[in-house]
């Protein structure tokens, strides 16, 4: 018995979704040996990349349970949503779900068990059960492994709960389902958790103490990909710069018989499996980001000319209420480092808008620094207050939605003129693109992204998924570029 899976998965925008679907007739698809046990599993994802890394993890210790996949959760005897807490809407969305569900369940099947897993699990934990009358079993991210004894439990008429956070859980010997999207790219994370504490996030709570994973069990997972078909990876973690292995946090080595690994020869371990395989990764981190990452893409071309460099404001004061750990100069500074050493690569970044105390002078900051900095793609959020946080604690979310809101689409608007103006400069040329699919709008079209990530379509010629083919630009708006292949 084989089940199939496929995971429709957005790369970085928290708040979009994903859910697990049993396809038909696609090539790409993963065939997985299971010995079924009659019970269909519906799994959910929200929030950032890692929480869809996450599912292919909880896919495949279910997919050994025997648990088949369904995309339709009224044929569903369990159902999971794997949760994000970022932001106060992510979680509202979450329990719109299980109003949603709750219907779904008293229609038409009364015996359905739902679970919550996740960062929404990891923060609210036991009161989740109290206020979601719906819920059935909670479980943070790093007990996943112990999910088949809690569906037990539940099974059981019990209510499970398993929120411990470890030091050391990388889940770096699952070899994850790869729900994997297009059959094209695919997520890899290497370190989990976060140890920075910025004062308005939510995640070192949620996802405990930073660590890194095995860089042998990365590359072989990169291996394993490629030789499936896959043509690109992201590497993934809350701040890729700070992934070391065998080097203690102060820089001293852990055991001198066996090798160090720090991020930039990480990433080149990954670009030497195969020239074919292009490497991204996400996030860097302005305090951390050195200069062997750019030396890094400058040298291998499968490493892709492009960084995610969030700032969250320009201004010096705000950024250190924030405890981001560097002023305006020296993300600036940054900046300059990657356009002196890779002037190709394009940069990206999140932004905060309307957080605690923001005066007009510090939102004219970030203005002058995103117009200085030319983002060629950037998130931008409105500050969301989250319980526990440093900021919660220490400062008033004292903005008005009204200058929250007026600030947030003076600034989109900045940037959609960059974006334009960063795709404008590529029409003319001729870039290698890897390509997706089909495009999502015209069937008759492809898509695919350049080494600089910026999407392109361009009319379908008979080429294939995993394709990698020179597209001329022709024109540019905003958001994609569109060419034709230049054969
Ligand atoms: N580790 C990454 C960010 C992960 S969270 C980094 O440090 O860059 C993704 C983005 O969500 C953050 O960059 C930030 O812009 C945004 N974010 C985090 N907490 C938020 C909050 N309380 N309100 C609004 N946006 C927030
Ligand atoms: Fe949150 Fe800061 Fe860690 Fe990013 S680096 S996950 S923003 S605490
Ligand atoms: Fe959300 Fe948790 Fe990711 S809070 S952004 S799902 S780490």
């Amino acid at each position: 018995m084989h089940a199939k899976y496929r995971q429709k998965a957005n790369f970085m925008p928290v708040e979009t979704k994903n859910i697990v679907e049993e396809i038909q007739g696609n090539s790409t698809l993963v065939d997985l040996p299971t010995k079924p046990n009659g019970k269909k599993l519906y799994l959910e994802s929200y929030g950032c990349a890692m929480n869809f890394s996450d599912s292919e993890i909880v896919a495949s210790i279910l997919t050994k349970e025997g648990f088949t996949t369904t995309y339709n959760p009224q044929e569903a005897d369990l159902i999971l949503i794997n949760t994000c807490s970022i932001r106060d809407k992510a979680e509202q969305t979450v329990r719109n779900k299980l109003k949603e569900f709750k219907g779904i369940k008293r229609k038409f099947n009364p015996k359905m068990k739902v679970g919550i897993l996740g960062c929404m699990a990891e923060r609210l934990k036991t009161q989740l059960l109290e206020e979601e009358k719906l819920v059935d079993l909670i479980a943070g991210p790093d007990s996943y492994r112990a999910l088949p004894e809690l569906i037990q439990e539940i099974e059981s008429g019990q209510k499970a709960v398993n929120v411990l956070l470890s030091r050391d859980e990388t889940y770096a010997d699952i070899s994850p389902v790869k729900l994997g999207a297009n059959g094209v790219s695919s997520f890899i994370s290497i370190t989990r958790g976060c140890d920075n504490m910025c004062s308005f996030c939510v995640v070192p709570f949620t996802r405990g103490r930073e660590r890194s994973r095995d860089p042998e069990t990365i590359v072989q997972e990169a291996r394993d990909l490629f030789e499936m078909g896959f043509r690109e990876v992201t590497l993934l973690g809350q701040n890729v710069d700070s992934y070391r292995w065998n080097i203690s946090k102060k820089g001293e080595i852990k055991d001198e018989n066996k090798s160090t690994v720090s991020f930039a020869e990480l990433m080149v371990m990954v670009a030497e499996v195969d020239p074919l395989l292009r490497v991204r990764f996400s996030t860097s981190h302005p305090k951390d980001m050195t200069t062997d990452v750019l030396h890094a893409i400058k040298k291998y071309k499968n490493i892709c000319n492009y960084i995610h460099l969030p700032v969250q404001s320009g201004n010096s004061e705000m950024l250190k209420r924030m405890n981001r750990g560097y002023t305006r100069e020296w993300y600036l500074n940054r900046i300059n480092a990657i356009k002196t050493i890779t002037p190709e690569c394009t940069i990206s970044t999140d932004l905060i808008i309307g957080f605690c105390d923001e005066t007009d002078q510090e939102h004219q900051d970030t203005i002058s620094l995103v117009k200085e900095v030319e983002f060629s793609f950037a998130y931008m959020y409105k500050y969301s207050e989250r319980p526990k946080t440093l900021a919660e604690r220490k400062f008033e979310d004292n903005v008005p939605e009204k200058v929250k809101a007026d600030r947030l689409s003076e600034i989109i608007d900045i940037q959609r003129k960059n974006q334009k103006k960063t795709n404008d400069s590529f029409i003319g040329h001729t870039k290698e693109v890897l390509i997706e699919g089909p495009s999502k709008k015209d069937p008759n079209e492809f898509c695919g992204r350049i080494s600089e990530n910026t999407m392109v379509i361009f009319p379908n010629q008979g080429f294939k998924a995993g394709q990698y083919v020179n597209v001329k630009i022709i024109s540019a708006n905003s958001a994609t570029l569109k060419g034709e292949a230049a054969v």
